[in-house]
């Protein structure tokens, strides 16, 4: 009976429907039945949702390029993720350290300190707060608390691959929207919700684009959305720009809008998987309901809490980054490739012979980003690194190109 309840819950799959009949109308013959079985696999068994997902490619690590191209990891660099190249904040660094000897223990898993931390940073309350295991989980917990199949999810066409998947994860339908000039266009976007909007993903900056939008224009869109729909706006790599939309009046004016922020970029944390949502209690109450009680693991939590009072550390690394850029923009400019004018701490090149370009760079040990999945197939994406980085990625791209 348990078998069969299954089966009627899976519709749309031929082989377990033959498999079904078989099972009901037939006497039941062990034999034939274990090969029936057999027959039905995972595919046939899996959320249907799944089929449709396509694959997060992150950027290749060091270790399997090293691996890959029998060379030496040590002179291998890795622009291809947009870390930060600086390593961790040395005060998150410090705390991460003096707490590993309390690894025995389960962490907090109310994010207590480290929601209070950010409640104190931002003059928001710690009920505001949402914690991830990386600010891509809080997101697709975000996705999870609120999108129903038939669900309509309002995104850029170039914007980060993640939208996407968090639509189709949970049945909803992408809607992504034309990016003219690689930006958002946010009237477009606004044009593109229908009564069957639940979530809008805007990133500020966009990855992989760099672009972003005003600030102006991004609170004037918040407030032309109407009430069933939520904006998330993803600001991962808002501590590069010099100018960012300060969300928490219209958080506090009771608009649906949520912000996501990460530890993984200008703190240096990405090994350590932490990020949040901020915005009203009542969202984050919900979504802390779709959340696993231990998501963010001790280290992390240590690490954030520290990271957050490293202004100077925040500091020399925006700096590190406005140089870099400026350096990877003139060797590009003086090799006459058109690229992308970012705010982030990368960059998209265009080049002929994308794919060629990203292997011989790959197998010279500089690993950067093809953008293939993005529909920019003769583009590339290289992380701002530090100085001697940025020149050893130009004189191996003027080398190969
Ligand atoms: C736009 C954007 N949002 C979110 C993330 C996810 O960051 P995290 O490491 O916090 O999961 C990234 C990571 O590259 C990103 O580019």
């Amino acid at each position: 009976m348990r078998w069969q309840g299954l089966v009627y819950s899976r519709k749309g799959s031929h082989a377990l429907q033959e498999a079904e009949a078989h099972f009901v109308l037939r006497a039941p013959n062990p034999h034939a039945q274990a090969v029936r079985m057999r027959n039905i696999s995972y595919a046939d068994l899996a959320n249907p949702s799944l089929h449709a997902l396509p694959t997060y490619e992150p950027g290749k690590p060091i270790e399997t390029v090293a691996l890959e191209y029998g060379i030496d990891a040590v002179s291998i660099v890795k622009m291809a993720s947009n870390e930060n190249p600086l390593g961790p904040s040395p005060m998150a660094l410090a705390a991460a350290s003096a707490v590993l000897r309390d690894a025995n223990f389960y962490p907090d898993g109310n994010t207590t300190l480290l929601r209070k931390k950010l409640a104190h940073h931002w003059g928001l309350a710690p009920d505001q707060f949402v914690i991830g295991n990386g600010s891509n989980e809080a997101m697709i917990l975000l996705a999870q608390s609120f999108l129903l199949p038939g669900d309509e999810v309002v995104f850029g066409s170039e914007a980060f691959i993640v939208y996407k998947l968090a639509a189709l994860l949970f049945g909803a339908k992408p809607i992504p929207v034309p990016m003219p000039a690689h930006t958002h266009d946010l009237d477009a976007m606004r044009d593109a919700v229908t009564a069957k909007t639940k979530l809008v993903f805007l990133a500020c900056p966009n990855n992989p684009t760099g672009t972003t939008n005003p600030p102006e224009a991004i609170l004037a869109f918040a407030r032309s959305l109407p009430p069933h729909v939520i904006l998330c706006v993803d600001e991962a790599y808002a501590e590069f720009p010099t100018l960012t939309a300060d969300l928490r009046p219209l958080i506090n004016e009771g608009r649906k809008i949520v912000g996501a922020r990460t530890f993984s970029k200008i703190y240096g944390l990405a090994g350590l998987r932490v990020g949040y949502l901020y915005g009203n209690p009542s969202l984050a109450t919900l979504v802390q309901k779709a959340r696993q009680p231990f998501n963010v693991n001790l280290v992390a939590q240590a690490a954030a809490i520290a990271a957050l009072d490293d202004t100077a550390f925040v500091h020399h690394a925006r700096e590190t980054n406005t140089a870099g850029m400026h350096q990877l923009a003139t060797g590009l400019r003086s090799m006459h490739l058109d690229f992308i004018p970012s705010e982030g701490n990368f960059l998209v090149f265009h080049t002929t012979g994308a794919k060629r370009i990203f292997d011989t760079l790959q197998q010279r040990g500089v690993i950067v980003r093809p953008l293939v999945g993005y529909g920019m197939p003769e583009s590339l994406r290289v992380t701002v690194g530090t100085h001697a980085q940025n020149e050893r990625f130009l004189q191996t791209l003027y080398e190969v190109r």
